[in-house]
């Protein structure tokens, strides 16, 4: 397959880059910076330098593409979301032979678009009614784009205490395996398409028992403490979601093979060091 990242040297771009470059694929991935644009050459993703919504720039490759990744970050995402599938589903309605398949477009929304609730168990089906605040729009781009007459659209939520949170140590040991959903999302999209998939462990993680695991590996001065949060984002942070999925495992034979966070935190937390130079 040929597929094209946008946000390809992003915290999520970069590892789902890399898993289509692993299976095999061709990978073009879009990069703002020429800089970083030789680190995708020496990753095998070849580069497409320009701003993530600048479709003209890759208009050329719309005919023949299998499929576009938006792992698109920034501040700006939720415009930018909106503007690039409405501009991409007009590129490809005009562009590709009217017998070629859909092209598969793959959106990157987060667990959050769930909510907080401590009592009901939810799934990637349930319907979405109390996004969090901060990602209250992204239950309709959601929609927007698994609705899309123009491509195949295909929704894929990381979780957030692994993906996104502005977690130091999480990250680290998860993001492969997103990627991995993402590469099987775009390979089965006949299948997948229309669809939204929570890609998450099902394994409960309470922040209580990760911080006094986090006191305990790290040699922090306990008992921890919660400050009030200051801005959005932080109280978004809090959110709670008793998430449950099921999709990408029946359809997509993907599943999280990691332990839980917890379980394995003394590793995550030396390999952040590490990387960090703090070892
Ligand atoms: C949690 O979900 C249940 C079932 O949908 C609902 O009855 C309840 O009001 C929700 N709780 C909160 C705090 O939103
Ligand atoms: C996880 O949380 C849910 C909801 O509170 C609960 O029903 C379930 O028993 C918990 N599972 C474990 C293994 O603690
Ligand atoms: C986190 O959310 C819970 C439930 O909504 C609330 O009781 C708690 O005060 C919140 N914690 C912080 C630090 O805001």
């Amino acid at each position: 397959m040929k597929v094209l990242i946008l946000g390809a040297t992003g915290f999520i771009g970069l590892p789902i880059a890399q898993a289509f470059v692993r299976a095999g694929h061709v990978v073009y991935g879009q990069t703002r910076s020429e800089e970083k644009a030789k680190q995708l050459v020496a990753e095998e993703i070849i580069p497409v330098v320009c701003g993530p919504a600048d479709v003209n720039k890759y208009m050329a490759l719309i005919p023949t593409l299998d499929a576009l990744i938006d792992a698109m970050g920034g501040t700006d995402i939720k415009a930018a979301g909106e503007a690039l599938l409405s501009t991409v589903a007009i590129a490809a309605s005009t562009l590709r032979h009217p017998t070629a398949p859909r092209l598969a477009y793959i959106y990157t929304s987060g667990t959050w678009a769930h909510g907080e609730n401590r009592t009901a168990v939810v799934c990637d089906t349930t319907p979405v009614t109390s996004p969090a605040e901060l990602v209250a729009w992204r239950p309709a781009q959601e929609q927007r784009v698994v609705t899309n007459p123009y491509v195949n659209g295909i929704v894929i939520r990381p979780s957030l205490l692994y993906g996104r949170a502005g977690s130091l140590l999480a990250p680290l040991f998860r993001r492969a395996h997103e990627g991995r959903a993402y590469v099987l999302a775009a390979e089965r999209a006949a299948l997948a398409g229309g669809r939204i998939f929570d890609a998450s462990n099902d394994v409960n993680e309470s922040t209580d028992a990760f911080l006094e695991r986090l006191v305990e590996v790290s040699g922090a001065q306990g008992p921890y403490e919660y400050l009030k949060p200051t801005n959005l984002f932080e109280a978004t942070l809090n959110t709670t979601t008793i998430l449950r999925p099921y999709l990408a495992r029946t359809l997509l034979g993907w599943r999280p093979r990691k332990a839980g966070l917890n379980d394995h935190l003394d590793i995550y937390y030396n390999a952040w060091k590490a990387s960090e130079g703090l070892l």
